[in-house]
């Protein structure tokens, strides 16, 4: 038998307290797609970035093809044939696909010729030949997220990688765009490409995945075939039980409006009109979803009820109040709450620790600020009672959330917004990167608050999630609503149809 393509063995990694890795072994045959699951932290990306020279492993052994391996950067290990397509892009956004082709990164040389003619043609070819449509001289920036992963894959492929590593690839992907991925997954296979994919979709698994390990707390806790395992059995393998995403009805009627929208009128930033006379109310005791494919003007409008966008025509009102002119503090003060799409961008402060991330917008509270200074003890109890309820690892309130796994990083972000006691959730994408067990647990919190005469509108590019969550859909298309279906009897071709513009 031929050695595996990608052995590691007995590798250990550990960040002052927290122990990463603790002794993982792992085999991946060459052609083989391998995913890699586990709960939230439990060292899949510290595992990746130790294969591929980002970390240096405190202890084990890198085996490519059966040679022991070390390498001392991403440099090292693209010339031994590996490559990593970031879930945070690498490339240079004002550049064309060709021009980021022609730069060096991360201390790698270029790697096509410094011709553009010439390589254009390379692209051209590659793309051809991995079903990889990308148009070379395309700005980066213009072009879809699902695009520019493609656009990512190219450039590991014309450095001549034979080993790809994807961290979370589909995360930021619509489900169209997944769809496509999983075609370019399935020709890199073909073409006798090993692909290791670490996700935490479960039904991706068993789509395009030929073997899976399950990592827990920094260990490996299974390997299997996907054709001899279910979602079930890895889901119990994940998080050490049994986990439920179906539908719960709400318990009581709705109420009285919270959020009123009426003729609501939106621009981005390029003055592109991107919401066009938008109405809906989103009651009290009501989770109101948005479905839609993404860049149909569902962030604007989030943007614009959250303050964080002036609106063009108009208006919002909340409990009957007009908001629509007012600052993203007053909009707190009468109970709003956000979680945003892009934790890292807008949901985080990434150099602060976890504790000040929590009290991020409630210094002023009298419960933390003193006459002058702010109070730590009343900060530090909050800190550790809600990284305790929303189960943030590992529970160091000092830590850098840069330093918290992407998913702890969500999990942070919602237990800020939903430990506020509100009045309206407005969530975009909040269970985005984060463990199964964990998305349980915030579908719990956000139908307990539904429960409790919270008004709820919830925006997210997974419909499975609206539907089983929401008591009424809204499907938004090019910036308008077209259609509205009660979430009891939704049903995800009717949802679609609308989705794409179709009548329903
Ligand atoms: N640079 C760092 N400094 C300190 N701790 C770190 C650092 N990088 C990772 N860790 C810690 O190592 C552990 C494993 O993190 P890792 O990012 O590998 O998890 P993961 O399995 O990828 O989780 P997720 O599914 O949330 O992305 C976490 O507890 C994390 O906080
Ligand atoms: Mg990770």
């Amino acid at each position: 038998m031929s050695s595996p393509a990608v052995e590691l063995l007995d590798i250990h990694k550990s960040f002052s307290r927290v122990k990463a890795n603790d002794g993982v072994n792992l085999a991946v045959a060459r052609g083989e797609i391998h995913a890699l699951v586990g709960e939230n932290g439990a060292g899949k990306s510290t595992l990746m970035k130790i294969l591929y020279g980002l970390y240096a492993p405190d202890r084990g052994e890198i085996r490519i093809d059966g040679k022991p391996a070390r390498f001392r950067g991403p440099a090292d290990a693209l010339r031994a044939g590996l490559g990593m397509v970031h879930q945070h892009f690498m490339l240079v956004r004002p550049f064309t696909v060709v021009e980021n082709m022609l730069l060096g990164r991360e201390g790698v040389p270029p790697v096509l010729p410094m011709d553009r003619v010439a390589a254009s043609r390379e692209i051209r070819d590659l793309s051809g030949r991995y079903a990889l449509d990308v148009e070379p001289g395309a700005v980066v920036e213009d072009l879809p997220v699902g695009v520019q992963q493609r656009a990512e894959i190219l450039r590991v492929l014309l450095h001549g990688a034979s080993i790809l590593i994807f961290d979370e690839p589909t995360a930021v992907l619509t489900p169209q765009e997944a769809t496509d991925f999983f075609r370019v997954l399935g020709g890199l296979r073909d073409q006798g490409k090993t692909i290791l994919l670490i996700t935490h979709k479960l039904d991706e698994v068993m789509q395009v995945a030929d073997r899976v390990t399950v990592m827990r707390a920094g260990r490996v806790v299974g390997e299997r075939a996907v054709r001899d395992t279910s979602p079930a059995e890895l889901a119990r393998l994940m998080v050490g039980r049994d986990v439920a995403l179906g539908r719960v009805e709400g318990e009581a009627p709705a109420g009285a409006p919270v959020l009123e929208v009426r003729s609501l009128g939106v621009r981005d930033s390029r003055r592109i009109a991107r919401v066009n006379s938008v109405s809906f109310q989103v009651r009290a005791g009501e989770i109101v979803g948005i479905a839609g494919v993404e860049g149909n003007g569902q962030t604007e409008l989030v943007e614009a009820i959250a303050g964080l966008r002036e609106v063009e025509a108009g208006t919002i009102h909340m409990d009957g109040r007009d908001v629509t002119g007012s600052r993203v503090a007053q909009r707190q003060r009468s109970g709003l709450v956000h979680v945003p799409e892009d934790r890292q961008r807008r949901g985080l402060v990434l150099e602060m620790s976890l504790a000040e991330n929590l009290l991020l917008g409630r210094q002023r509270e009298s419960e933390f600020s003193g006459r002058v200074l702010l109070r730590a003890e009343p900060i530090l109890r909050m800190a550790r009672r809600l990284s305790e309820e929303f189960d943030v690892r590992p529970r160091d309130v000092s830590l850098k959330t840069r330093d918290f796994s992407g998913g702890n990083q969500q999990k942070i972000v919602v237990a800020r917004e939903l430990g506020r006691a509100p009045r309206l959730i407005v969530a975009s994408q909040p269970t985005r990167g984060v463990d199964i067990g964990a998305i349980e647990f915030i579908h719990a919190r956000l139908r307990e608050a539904r429960d409790q005469g919270v008004a709820v509108l919830l925006v997210s590019a997974d419909l499975r999630e609206v539907m089983s969550l929401s008591d009424r859909i809204l499907v938004m298309y090019g910036g308008r609503v077209v259609g509205e279906v009660p979430g009891r009897d939704a049903r995800e071709d009717r949802l679609g149809t609308l989705m794409l513009g179709g009548a329903a």
